[in-house]
């Protein structure tokens, strides 16, 4: 749910009429009288879908069936990867803002999404890995003689990454972690597991070139994936559990798992793929199905953040909050000279005027959803 009942209340406080469609909270454990109570109407999907802003946690698509757009909306719809969301709706004449493009700056940090998404999809890879791996992730001691702990390999420590570690940590795992940007591997350490440090400068990668200025990971050169994919592997082949969480910004997932690593893996062992909804980081890994790779299994779900909806709710209303009040301080939408709210918007006046989104309009490389 975008905006839980304490959500809905901060918003009646900050001088708005609030709708909820009917029904919509009980995925995440919240029924209609919790609504009702923090001063929320309960109405159909057309009349919140006629209100003047609706927000969401995805595309308003996902209302499909439903009449009428509204003049303006707030949800995630990966506008950078999927640039044809954004041309639909200035098409529509919608004035809308994705959540998934908040600026990485500390006055953004309430609003910032990906973060809160990133920190439970981390947490729930390593609950999915621990449920399938065919042993327990801790060492024991016990009359039946010692069991080893399982050894973890985390692929990209960004807010995912750092929390799939700390899971696992948590659960008494042996725990790696690996990134491209040189500052992870301290919060990697500071996790308390080793970081992997592999010197890429031979395939021509420095600093410059693996990121970029907004802290971000840039695409590598073909030679640098290929040495990257070289050098991980002794480290794959050794692991009973890969999470593999890499990502950079509106581009397809950097490959970082080939076949033959997955098939260089010991029976049983289990891969999670983090990334599959941009092409994935295995080559192997297909998005929601289970793949048997010679005994190991891949798995490439999208639906984590869902299956944990209450706390992803919770941590959604917050940023959301947050991100309205900037919108509509005085309680009126004030789109102003502002470096958040300029990140944000996609679509204004029937055209799309954020830029990346325009620039991957025109370009070839993003998949839209024809
Ligand atoms: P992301 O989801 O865009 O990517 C996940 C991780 O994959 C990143 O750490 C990235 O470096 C890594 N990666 C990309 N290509 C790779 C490759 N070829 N091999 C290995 N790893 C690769 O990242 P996320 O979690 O959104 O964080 C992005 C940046 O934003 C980070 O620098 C993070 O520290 C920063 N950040 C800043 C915040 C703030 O200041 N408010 C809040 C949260 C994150």
């Amino acid at each position: 749910m975008a905006l839980v009942p304490d959500g809905v209340q901060a918003m009646v406080a900050h001088g708005c009429d609030v709708l909820v469609e009917q029904g919509a909270g009980s995925g995440s454990g919240i029924d209609d009288d919790a609504y009702r109570d923090s001063g929320a109407s309960l109405v159909d999907l057309d009349a919140v879908r006629a209100a003047e802003l609706v927000v969401s946690v995805s595309d308003l698509s996902a209302g499909a069936g439903a009449a009428g757009s509204p003049a303006n909306f707030v949800g995630v719809f990966d506008p950078l990867w999927m640039p044809q969301r954004a041309q639909r709706h200035a098409a529509e004449g919608i004035c809308a803002f994705s959540m998934d493009l908040v600026p990485r700056i500390t006055r953004a940090q309430t609003m910032d999404v990906l973060s809160s998404m990133g920190t439970i999809a981390g947490y729930e890879a390593v609950l999915l890995a621990a449920s399938r791996l065919p042993q327990m992730f801790p060492l024991m001691m016990t009359a039946a003689g010692t069991l080893a702990p399982a050894r973890v390999l985390v692929l990209g420590a960004g807010v995912a990454g750092l929390q799939a570690i700390a899971t696992a940590r948590r659960l008494g795992a042996v725990v790696e972690g690996y990134d491209v940007r040189p500052a992870a591997l301290e919060q990697i350490r500071s996790m308390g597991a080793r970081a992997v440090e592999l010197d890429l400068s031979e395939a021509g990668a420095d600093t410059a070139s693996v990121e970029d200025s907004g802290g971000y990971a840039r695409a590598q050169s073909t030679d640098v994936a290929g040495r990257q994919q070289e050098l991980l592997a002794p480290y794959v082949a050794a692991s009973d559990v890969v999470i593999t969480t890499a990502a950079i910004p509106g581009r397809a997932s950097p490959l970082l798992l080939t076949a033959e690593m997955v098939d260089a893996m010991a029976l049983g062992s289990v891969v999670i793929d983090l990334a599959s909804e941009r092409g994935g980081n295995c080559a192997v890994s297909q998005s929601d199905v289970e793949v048997d790779r010679g005994g190991v299994t891949v798995l490439a779900p999208t639906d984590l953040v869902s299956r944990c909806a209450r706390h992803a709710s919770q941590m959604f209303s917050r940023n959301l909050v947050a991100f309205l009040r900037h919108l509509a301080p005085d309680g009126e939408i004030d789109l102003r000279d502002d470096e958040i709210l300029e990140a944000m918007l996609v679509t204004r006046d029937g055209a799309v005027v954020h830029p990346g989104v325009a620039e991957a309009l025109g370009g070839s490389e993003a998949i839209g959803e024809g």
